[in-house]
């Protein structure tokens, strides 16, 4: 079988050469995970987008070779009787090129398409965003995979449904791979995203604002910095929704959502921190409230940045939550992992892991020199006797850093505040502070009733509890002047232990 002349050039045997060769260890590696079911986010990196590049150069290189080749010809002045070949399906020869051009095309139609499909999938996997570029995306694709979303891609939140926003995310991940390769990227990765997709559109698709939510009940033990690491619960009642579901959602924290309801504001940085300007709309009545935090005085606002408030004002770490060495600690300490038998163990690790560290090796280092020196200068019977002990904390004190602290990315649990609560982050207490006031007098409220009934506080053994129906003033633990009453609780509680 001969081919047409212009087709015998060095560019277009090589352009041929390259695209088999790809296309067979495309057809290879396919194979490969079909049976034996496995491929990593690498073998997908390769099968569906490196090794996809050579082919279509491969197959670019042919046509280039012909031209290139024909030109030439001509240049030469080789003596052609036609331009164009003359197609004559009468002669065998070429009915058999025609054959074989059928049958390549329709493989490499049908390898394109199912390659662009299989590529579209792997480039909206969570292995895809979560691990290729795994030193950037640690901190956000090791606490997702702690989170209640472990199971739902990245993509459902960061990109949603339909194309225009797949295109979107597409180019800004052909930005983010520019900065990734040239180290251009800012540790840690800024946050809030100011071009996320509307929680609208993501969240809602799962969690819509018309569902009731009941009253939910939190339980948070915390371990005061003494001696004897003391358990001091603390029992709330979140008032999500109202009591009972017949009443929608007109009163209780998901107020904020309910379809009549629309709460704006501006915030004067770009952190969302602080919010000087407050507006309510009752979308059924067509009343506007407008609160003014005096304290920030006269601000222009733009409009352009005034911002309707949705799920993400609230639950803005649904999936990368960051909590602060108090949170983990409290947690390990009554999980079990942490000994709370050690004395001082809450305080020292307080001490520990509220110091920043240039990396995680000198951070290891660090938590088991000093809390191996503390026992033996301080506790020196007990750093004799309970050898085993004190390892154990150290193990899991190193544990719980490598968990939720990421010196390479300089993520520490300050870098992304929580919003949900109010005492390491104001969050809530953003607006509801008791100085947002409107022109009629109305402020937005801090009543430590309007959000939560405490319904059980104080040392553990003599836990006191009350009926879900009533609600018990708030007990700080060791606070004899009632500081809370006057301050934010963030205001000392935002860096209590990193002093
Ligand atoms: C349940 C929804 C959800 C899922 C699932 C999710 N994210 Fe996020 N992600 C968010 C929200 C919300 C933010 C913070 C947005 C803000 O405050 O602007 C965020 C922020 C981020 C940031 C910016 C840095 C930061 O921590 O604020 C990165 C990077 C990120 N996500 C990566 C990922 C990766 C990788 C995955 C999958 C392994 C993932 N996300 C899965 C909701 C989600
Ligand atoms: C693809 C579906 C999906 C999307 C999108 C989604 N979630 Fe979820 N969400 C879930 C599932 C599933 C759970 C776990 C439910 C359970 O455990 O009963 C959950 C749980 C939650 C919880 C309860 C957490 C807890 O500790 O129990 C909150 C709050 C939440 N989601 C908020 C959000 C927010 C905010 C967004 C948008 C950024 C979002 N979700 C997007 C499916 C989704
Ligand atoms: C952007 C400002 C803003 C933030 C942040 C905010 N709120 Fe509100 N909240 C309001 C406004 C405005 C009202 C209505 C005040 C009024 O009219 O009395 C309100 C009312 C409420 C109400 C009373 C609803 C009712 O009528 O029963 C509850 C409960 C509430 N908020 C809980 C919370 C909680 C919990 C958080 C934090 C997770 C929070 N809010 C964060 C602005 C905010
Ligand atoms: C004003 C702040 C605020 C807004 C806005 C808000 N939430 Fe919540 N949500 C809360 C608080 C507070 C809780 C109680 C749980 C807690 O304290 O962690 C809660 C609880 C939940 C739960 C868990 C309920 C349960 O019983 O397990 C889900 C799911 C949830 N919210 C989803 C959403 C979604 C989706 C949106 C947006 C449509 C939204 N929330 C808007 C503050 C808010
Ligand atoms: C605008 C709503 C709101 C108001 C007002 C409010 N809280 Fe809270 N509070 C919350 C939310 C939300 C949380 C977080 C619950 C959780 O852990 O999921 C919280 C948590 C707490 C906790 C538990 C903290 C922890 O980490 O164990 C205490 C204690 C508390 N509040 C006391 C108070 C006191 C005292 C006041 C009055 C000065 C008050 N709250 C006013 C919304 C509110
Ligand atoms: C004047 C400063 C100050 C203010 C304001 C303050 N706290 Fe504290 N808080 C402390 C100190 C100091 C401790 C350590 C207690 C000790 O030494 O035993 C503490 C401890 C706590 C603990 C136990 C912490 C742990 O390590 O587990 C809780 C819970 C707590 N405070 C809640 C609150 C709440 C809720 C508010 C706001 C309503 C608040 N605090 C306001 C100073 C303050």
């Amino acid at each position: 079988m001969k081919l047409p002349k212009s087709f015998y050039s060095w560019t277009t045997a090589i352009g041929a050469a390259i695209a088999s060769i790809s296309f067979v260890s495309i057809v290879f590696m396919i194979l490969l995970s079909f049976l034996t079911n496995t491929g990593s986010s690498y073998s997908g990196l390769i099968t569906y987008i490196i090794l996809p590049v050579f082919l279509v150069i491969g197959l670019i290189l042919i046509p280039v070779g012909v031209i290139t080749k024909s030109i030439k010809d001509r240049k030469r002045k080789v003596v052609r009787e036609h331009q164009f070949p003359i197609v004559d399906l009468n002669q065998p020869v070429q009915r058999r090129i025609l054959f074989y051009f059928g049958i390549i095309s329709t493989v490499l139609i049908l390898g394109t398409a199912y390659g662009s499909y299989e590529a579209y999938h792997y480039t909206e996997s969570t292995e895809f965003c979560g691990k290729l570029c795994h030193r950037v995306m640690e901190p956000e694709y090791d606490t997702y995979q702690e989170s209640p979303h472990s199971r739902v891609a990245c993509v459902e939140c960061h990109v949603g449904t339909g194309a225009s926003w797949y295109v979107k995310s597409k180019l800004s991940g052909l930005r983010q791979v520019i900065s990734v390769t040239f180290d251009l990227y800012p540790r840690p990765i800024p946050t809030p995203i100011h071009n996320l997709r509307p929680a609208r559109e993501t969240c809602e698709e799962c969690h819509w604002p018309q569902k009731f939510y009941p009253r939910q009940l939190v339980v948070n033990k915390h371990f005061l910095p003494d001696e004897k690491n003391t358990e001091w619960d603390i029992l709330l009642l979140m008032k999500v929704g109202p009591l009972h579901n017949g009443s929608g959602l007109s009163e209780g924290i998901h107020w904020h959502i309910s379809p009549n309801v629309k709460v704006e504001y501006y915030s004067s940085d770009s952190t969302r921190n602080h919010i000087p300007w407050v507006r309510y709309i009752n979308k059924e009545t067509g009343d506007t409230t407008v609160f003014t935090d005096p304290e920030t005085g006269n601000i222009r606002i733009n409009p352009d940045s005034v911002r309707v408030m949705d799920c993400l004002d609230c639950h803005n770490r649904p999936s990368h939550n960051f909590p602060s060495p108090m949170q983990f600690v409290n947690q390990a300490l009554a999980g079990g992992t942490l000994p709370k038998t050690l004395p001082d163990l809450k305080s020292l690790a307080m001490q520990v892991l509220n110091t920043h560290y240039p990396s995680t090796d000198s951070a290891l280092k660090a938590i088991s020199t000093q809390v191996d020196e503390y026992y033996q200068t301080t506790y020196e019977d007990i750093y004799r006797n309970k050898k085993d002990t004190i390892a154990l904390a150290i193990a899991a004190l190193q544990d719980e850093y490598q968990k939720h602290i990421f010196p390479s990315m300089n993520v520490t649990w300050d870098k992304y505040p929580n919003h949900i609560g109010h005492l390491e982050f104001d969050g809530c207490f953003r607006c509801h502070n008791n100085r947002h006031i409107s022109s009629g007098g109305k402020v937005i409220s801090k009543d430590c009733t309007l959000c939560h009934a405490i319904i059980g506080q104080g040392v553990s053994d003599t836990l006191r509890g009350i009926s879900i129906f009533k609600d018990l003033p708030f007990v700080h633990p060791e606070d004899p002047d009632g500081m809370w009453k006057e301050m934010n609780c963030s205001e000392c509680h935002k860096d209590l232990y990193s002093m």
